[in-house]
């Protein structure tokens, strides 16, 4: 069994994650044929050019929507609708556009009855994860967060023996990540502005979300301090953050987020996090360097400007296997591969049998998943859109703090 996918979506985290991930699949036989959409042809371009892909997957391609000759400067906003509503039904749509709009295509996949992947935030409402979860259930469609941080064997680790106890009980720990200076130069500086977003909501999240897949606390306050800056444009934006989460055990968590690692630093980014646990009678420890994972490397090649790098071999990389090119590997594509492979197992369970009992077995698996928790679903993660919710009115207060209060009537408020 196999099934089709449309990705909406072609920018940054396409080129570096999904679609290695897809072609890699759909080499195996999973994947049945791939489209993409984008909001005007010239990312869809870059992806069918990107040097790297093509000597990953040789003969690999992807149908483009719009087609790769339109007039570069025609904006589609809705042909994504055109190419979902064309779909046969139980396929996925794969939805990777700017975060404001998860929600429109989402929504829009599940009415035409797709399962859905969609990069994280899955929404910038709570109320709206709580619309998607019902939409979902009720249809018996699956929809996954791609949290690929869940899928660090490191993170994975942690959480078996957190749960086994071996730890103790989370009391205290801190987190960052600081993406590169040369972000502040991109397209970030289009968007990234304050009343958008801001680092803890962008990046800090993974961590909050590690932390509740880890221990299973959940997060009930938050605040979160900005430090404004111009970028290179003139426009204004948080570019750093400190945040502190609380948890239903009383524990704090402190994450700290910017734009702003040198470029000259081997990161390429820094990021990690501490835990300090304790039992009645002593103290437990998890501790993670995301940053450097033990590779170094110096090219000599003279292509890069600062040659010596730290190579993390755990994310994603393309390796030389057994079969033509390259293939994936790491926890960026092990996430996409076993939200893929979800999707398949649910359509293979329910394939022989009559509708009403197809649609009951899929909503019965698809309660087993949310419990399970080890993939990102809105019934299991959607605290996450709470804590961004609360972070966002935290530091546009000046980091005053945010409480969270879940449930159907869930939302958050000012302390
Ligand atoms: N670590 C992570 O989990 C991670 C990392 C990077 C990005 N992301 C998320 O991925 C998403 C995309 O980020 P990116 O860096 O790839 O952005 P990007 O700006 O590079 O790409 C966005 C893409 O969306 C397309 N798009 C915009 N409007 C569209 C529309 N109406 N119809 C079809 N396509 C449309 C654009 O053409 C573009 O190809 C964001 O939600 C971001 O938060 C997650």
């Amino acid at each position: 069994m196999s099934i089709a996918i449309t990705i909406v979506g072609g920018g940054m985290i396409t080129h570096d994650q999904i679609l290695p991930s897809i072609y890699h699949l759909q080499r195996l036989g999973q994947v049945s044929s791939l489209q993409i959409c984008a909001l005007n042809s010239p990312p869809l371009k870059a992806l069918a050019d990107a040097a790297d892909l093509k000597e990953a997957f040789p003969n690999m391609s992807f149908q483009a929507f719009p087609t790769l000759s339109e007039d570069p400067s025609k904006l589609y906003p809705d042909m994504f609708k055109d190419v979902i509503a064309k779909m046969p039904r139980h396929n996925l749509v794969v939805c990777a556009t700017p975060d404001h709009l998860h929600y429109g295509v989402i929504k829009f996949a599940l009415e035409h009855d797709q399962h859905v992947l969609t990069v994280k935030p899955l929404v910038l409402k709570y109320q709206q994860a709580l619309e998607i979860e019902k939409l979902a259930h009720s249809r018996g469609l699956f929809v996954g967060v791609e949290y690929h941080k869940r899928f660090d064997v490191r993170a994975l680790e942690a959480r078996k023996s957190y749960r086994a106890g071996r730890f103790g009980e989370f009391r205290v720990g801190e987190a960052k990540l600081i993406e590169p200076w040369y972000y502040r130069h991109s397209n970030f500086q289009n968007w990234f502005t304050c009343e958008n977003t801001d680092p803890f909501t962008y990046i800090g999240c993974h961590y909050v979300d590690l932390t509740y897949f880890i221990t299973g606390l959940r997060p009930t306050q938050v605040s979160v301090q900005g430090v404004k800056g111009k970028f290179p444009n003139g426009n204004v934006g948080y570019l750093w953050s400190a945040g502190r989460v609380v948890f239903d055990n009383g524990a704090i968590l402190s994450v700290v987020n910017g734009l702003g690692y040198p470029d000259e630093g081997a990161g390429s980014n820094d990021q990690g996090m501490t835990f300090f646990c304790e039992t009645p009678t002593g103290g437990g420890l998890i501790s993670h360097n995301d940053q450097f994972r033990g590779v170094s490397h110096s090219y000599a090649d003279g292509l890069t400007q600062y040659p010596f790098r730290f190579v993390s071999p755990d994310y994603l990389r393309l390796v030389p296997w057994t079969g033509d090119g390259l293939r994936p590997t790491g926890y960026g594509f092990w996430s996409i591969e076993a939200n893929i492979q979800t999707v398949l197992q649910l359509n293979q369970a329910s394939a022989a049998s009559p509708p009403d009992k197809a649609l009951a077995l899929r909503q019965s698996l698809l309660e087993r998943i949310d419990r399970d928790g080890i993939l990102a679903t809105p019934a299991n993660s959607s605290i996450n859109e709470l804590v961004v919710e609360a972070a966002r009115l935290s530091i546009t207060h000046d980091g005053q703090s945010a409480r969270i209060e879940s449930g159907a009537a869930g939302g958050v408020r000012l302390l």
